[in-house]
C-alpha cells in the first residue's frame, strides 16, 4: 500500500469513540490501526475503578489485531473527545509508543493525530519515540 487511506482511518477512529469506557477521566479516545494487508482494527480506551488496569485506545487496537494474527502495521490514527465534547490532538502515551515499537518500523510507521477529517497531523514513530528500545536489541545474531 503506497498511499494511506487517511479519510477512512480518521472516520474509523471516530467510529470507535462511542465505545470508549471513560467514566473517570471523561476523556474518550478512539484509534484505527491499518495493517499491511489493508485491514483496519479499531480500539477505544477502557478505564477501570482500580485505575491501573485501564487500557488506552491504541493498545486496544494493537492487541485486537495481534490477537487475530496480524503483526505488520502501517499506521494508526488517534482521535479524542474531551469532557466538553471538543476534539484535541491526542498524542500516544509512552506505554503505547513502546508497544508500537514492538511491532512497527519506527522509520515508516505513521501516527496520525486528527481533530477532524480535515485537520490532522502526521508523525513517524521515530519522531515521537526517538532511540526507542525495540526487539532489535534482544536479537543474538
Ligand atoms: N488515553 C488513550 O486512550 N490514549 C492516549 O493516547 C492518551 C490517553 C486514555 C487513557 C485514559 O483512559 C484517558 O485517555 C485519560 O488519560
Amino acid at each position: 500500500m503506497n498511499k494511506l487511506p487517511i479519510p477512512e482511518m480518521i472516520r474509523r477512529a471516530f467510529s470507535a469513540l462511542p465505545f470508549a469506557y471513560a467514566p473517570y477521566s471523561h476523556f474518550k479516545v478512539g484509534a484505527a490501526l491499518l495493517t499491511e494487508d489493508g485491514e483496519v482494527y479499531t480500539g477505544c480506551n477502557i478505564e477501570n475503578a482500580a485505575f491501573g488496569p485501564g487500557n488506552c485506545a491504541e493498545r486496544t487496537a494493537i492487541f485486537k489485531a495481534v490477537s487475530e494474527g496480524k503483526r505488520d502495521f502501517l499506521a494508526i490514527c488517534i482521535v479524542n473527545e474531551n469532557q466538553d465534547g471538543g476534539h484535541d490532538f491526542c498524542p500516544p502515551c509512552g506505554v503505547c509508543r513502546q508497544v508500537m515499537a514492538e511491532f512497527c518500523d519506527p522509520e515508516t510507521f505513521q501516527i496520525i493525530l486528527a481533530k477532524s477529517p480535515e485537520y490532522y497531523k502526521i508523525y513517524t514513530l521515530a519522531e515521537l519515540f526517538p532511540e526507542g528500545f525495540g526487539p532489535g536489541y534482544l536479537k543474538n545474531e
